[in-house]
């Protein structure tokens, strides 16, 4: 999701660009033999509160915009998740689902019965694709509103509601008394046409962001009776999609309460609400536990419910570890199945973007940290984000809580997931752009196959893709295809393929 500069300048409000560092090479890897890989704590299966994953491999949710405008499954959707479930993960979970009967791109949804006979179908080829070995979850999403980044001229002229304070601070910015009784018009006129150190002299700090980043709501702004009604509505809305999730076959549901999304946004430490949903830790986790206990109580205790939280935001006055161990430990307690740990992706740190493009929570550094690049710094991004999970996970652990904690972040090779799970830093390993790379990844390991897995090169191309709102692919997926072969699914423009090239074991 995406910003202005007034008078062309760069913004004034604190954003910074990915450094251009050397890229760090991949780790080494080397493939177990199927012996080898039959014995192997990856392959292993894993209880999940009432189910069990047939082993500890897990493609974690990614959004691949392929539903219809209005979030229905297509068959684009259909065929993603199948060629997925070919590669058999021990658990596969569905991309952000919106909750919330709302406009928000071609995204899914679940926020309705009349999204249910997709969701059914969609569950169904998971299911026949996977053989029946791979647990197939959806992830739930509620978000606020956010606005592309408007025209300076449409902002002054329409957006900006002009009061006595800022004809005060425009007096006083430039020394001219009659400022003070200036028509709304002539204030209008002044401030479009005033340079960058004038407008932000006279803009309160988040009229400024609006401008320069484009409208956007925060769980703090209670004067707006929707936000204010969030802990009111959210449980219910969170019940009910987890009830049509249920209805609709999942294995279970991932609550997201990660990156900068509204549940994120309650966990944050930026949160100062004052209505007992914010300020205090016991306060920002309060609506978790409460969405927590409406899921658990409509899907009963017989369901898999999980959350996916971050380990540390990554934002200046932001959450860290030690309250994520906390958070970990009150989800715990309240009975979640799984605890999946990310890391950063907020708006707060976003680069400004284009006019007419909205603020993407993956550009600034905390979004470099939730989907690490060879270039992130000298150490690179491999299996960056263990120690969060390790530590959440003790956490847990001394509480005498089971619950599963699952990790994620530049996981790629079989020995990186095998050390893992040997040291006890997380009981189970995600890789999201490894297995976009290769969906058939962990098979081809489990079946002694390594040495013919594509290895994801970390460049994030596919999350370029994801920024522009286009269908997600990998740079890696054949771009030879037969151009006349109507079997194979591409792009509008014809020239990538939308879902990795097929492949089956050596006879
Ligand atoms: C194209 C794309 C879409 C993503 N969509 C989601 C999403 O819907 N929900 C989510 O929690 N994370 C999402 N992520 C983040 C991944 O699940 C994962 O946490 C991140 O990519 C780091 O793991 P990796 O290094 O294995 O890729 C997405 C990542 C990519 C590349
Ligand atoms: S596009 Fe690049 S970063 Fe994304 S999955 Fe493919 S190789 Fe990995």
């Amino acid at each position: 999701m995406a910003a202005t500069q007034i008078g062309g300048g760069p913004s004034r409000l604190s954003a910074m660009s990915a450094p251009r560092r050397k890229p760090v090479p991949l780790p080494e890897a080397r493939w177990p033999s199927r012996e080898e890989a039959a014995g192997a704590r990856l392959f292993q299966p894993v209880r999940l509160g009432p189910i069990e994953a047939r082993e500890r491999t897990w493609v974690p949710a990614m959004v691949p915009w392929r539903a219809t405008e209005d979030g229905t499954v297509t068959p684009e959707n259909l065929d993603w998740y199948g060629r997925f479930a070919r590669g058999k993960p021990g658990v596969l979970v569905a991309e952000a689902t919106g909750i919330r009967d709302i406009r928000s791109g071609p995204l899914m949804r679940i926020s309705d019965d009349r999204f249910l006979p997709g969701l059914r179908t969609l569950v169904e080829r998971v299911r026949q694709a996977s053989e029946e070995r791979t647990r197939f979850f959806i992830q739930l999403i509620d978000f606020l509103t956010v606005r592309r980044r408007p025209e300076p001229r449409k902002f002054f002229a329409r957006y900006l509601k002009i009061d006595a304070d800022h004809r005060r601070r425009l007096a006083e910015h430039v020394g001219e008394e009659r400022w003070l009784h200036a028509s709304e018009e002539d204030v209008r006129t002044a401030l479009l046409g005033a340079d960058g150190d004038t407008q932000a002299a006279v803009l309160t700090h988040r009229e400024l962001r609006d401008l320069e980043y484009g409208y956007r709501e925060e769980v703090g702004d209670t004067h707006l009776p929707h936000v204010a009604e969030l802990p009111t509505v959210l449980p219910g809305l969170f019940a009910d999609a987890a009830e049509r999730a249920r209805r609709a076959g999942f294995d279970g549901v991932e609550l997201h309460y990660a990156h900068a999304y509204t549940m994120a946004s309650f966990l944050s430490r930026t949160n100062q609400r004052t209505d007992g949903y914010g300020g205090s830790r016991e306060g920002r986790v309060r609506l978790a536990l409460e969405v927590i206990a409406a899921v658990r109580e409509r899907v009963g205790t017989d369901y898999c419910v999980g959350t996916r939280f971050l380990g540390d935001e990554v934002i200046d006055g932001g959450s860290r570890i030690d309250d994520a161990s906390w958070y970990g430990l009150q989800f715990a307690r309240a009975g979640l199945d799984f605890l999946s740990i990310s890391k950063g992706g907020k708006f707060d740190d976003a680069k400004q973007p284009r006019v007419g493009h909205a603020v993407y929570p993956y550009t600034g550094p905390s979004g470099h940290e939730c989907m690490p690049t060879v270039r992130i710094d000298e150490t690179g991004p491999f299996a960056r984000n263990v120690a969060l999970a390790a530590e959440i996970r003790r956490a847990v652990r001394a509480d005498g809580h089971e619950t599963p904690v699952v990790t994620a972040g530049g996981i790629c090779t079989f020995e990186q997931a095998e050390g893992i799970l040997a040291r006890g830093e997380a009981d189970i390993v995600a890789s999201a752009r490894q297995s976009l790379a290769d969906p058939d990844w962990f098979r081809k390991a489990r079946l002694g196959q390594g040495d013919a897995v594509r290895r994801c090169v970390f460049t994030n191309y596919c999350e370029g893709l994801d920024q522009m709102h286009k269908q997600v692919t990998c740079k890696l997926w054949d771009k030879d295809f037969d151009p006349d072969d109507a079997s194979i699914a591409r792009s509008p423009d014809g020239r990538r393929r939308l879902v990795p090239p097929p492949w089956e074991p050596p006879a």
